[in-house]
């Protein structure tokens, strides 16, 4: 068997029925299915080479010109490895190498780009040839969220009751409507939890229970809004469905508070720019950025209206993007 030095691409996602809650923490079996986009400028790459001349596993994550060593990041990194060396009946230690293209402490979660990008990566070089299905349940384990930046485009992680069932898919690929995605980068403030630590206590907050009962009607409404590419139907529901995550994240126990001031300021300009006849809408995740959600044909007036709000505020563009991809393009 010969172990190739492989690199792996992946996007960010950015999900419309979030992901907030498991049934198994150790396999990451979410307590609900979920919808989201990739997204085309939030990318992750990944060089993985196993090789007899390296000494032990070692993770590297370039920021700029500067190597980010970061303990906990690395463990979770080995630990992904182990699984995919179990399975490819392997004993080499690897060298791994990783940079993303949007900047470190930007708010960007980049756990499922990282976790789809080793994947894919990691199994390629262990001389693997795995299905997408397969590659999704893998991702998964690493971080939930993962398992849906591996298909392209518009994308549904269905829940399972067991780890085999629980993967995602493509609805439609990332041509299928010409949205945009407008990331503004909130200046956070105070501590951050993050998703693994925060969803654990979901249940802690009494708006929990009903937001699961409500969720496959949701999803079957968001699945049919963009099918019809609707963007207002659309839109509503992705609001109601962030307002609805928050909710339950602020009430839990003990709270957790991700939105900032500017988080809240933003969300009122849109609501205006909406009663004025603007299609645009937004989401939010476990952080203070907010995406902003409209059609191709409104990005222009979109980026008028932000910049005449703040004109300092940085941001990131993206359009549907395809899924992860094997490139030549080696980081080492
Ligand atoms: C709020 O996938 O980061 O972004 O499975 O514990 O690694 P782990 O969690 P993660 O959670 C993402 C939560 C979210 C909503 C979403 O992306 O669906």
């Amino acid at each position: 068997m010969k172990y190739s030095k492989s690199t792996a691409i992946a996007p960010a996602n950015i999900a419309f029925i979030k992901y907030w809650g498991k049934k198994d923490e150790v396999i990451r079996l979410p307590l609900n299915a979920s919808i989201s986009m990739n997204l085309s400028n939030c990318l992750t790459t990944t060089t993985v080479e196993f090789s007899k001349s390296n000494k032990t596993d070692t993770f590297a994550l370039l920021d700029g010109k500067n190597i980010v060593n970061d303990n906990k990041e690395t463990e979770k990194v080995i630990k992904h490895l182990d699984r995919i060396r179990k399975i490819a009946k392997l004993d080499l230690s690897a060298k791994v190498v990783s940079k993303n293209n949007f900047p470190k402490g930007a708010g960007i979660a980049s756990s499922a780009s990282g976790f789809a990008a080793l994947t894919v990566a990691a199994s390629s070089a262990a001389g693997l040839s795995l299905s997408e299905k397969e590659l999704s349940i893998l991702a998964r384990i690493g971080s939930g969220s993962a398992c849906r930046s591996i298909p392209d485009g518009f994308v549904e992680w269905r829940a399972g009751e067991k780890s085999e069932d629980s993967f995602a898919y493509s609805l439609y690929p990332n041509t299928h409507w010409d949205l945009r995605d407008l990331i503004l980068l909130v200046q956070n403030t105070g501590k951050k939890i993050g998703s693994t630590k925060g969803m654990e206590n979901a249940f802690s907050s009494p708006f929990m229970e009903p937001r699961l009962q409500g969720i496959n009607n949701k999803i079957t409404k968001v699945a049919a809004a963009l099918q019809r590419k609707n963007i207002q139907q659309f839109g509503n529901l992705i609001e109601e469905e962030t307002v609805n995550m928050h909710a339950v994240m602020m009430t839990q126990n003990p709270p957790l508070f991700y939105w900032s001031g500017e988080t809240i300021e933003i969300i009122k300009e849109v609501v205006m720019w909406r009663a004025e006849g603007l299609d645009v809408y937004f989401t939010i995740d476990a952080g203070p950025n907010v995406h902003l959600f409209f059609e191709a044909k409104d990005e222009e007036e979109v980026l008028r209206k932000i910049k005449s709000f703040n004109r300092e505020l940085k941001y990131i563009l993206n359009k549907p993007g395809e899924g992860v991809k094997l490139t030549d393009k080696h980081l080492f």
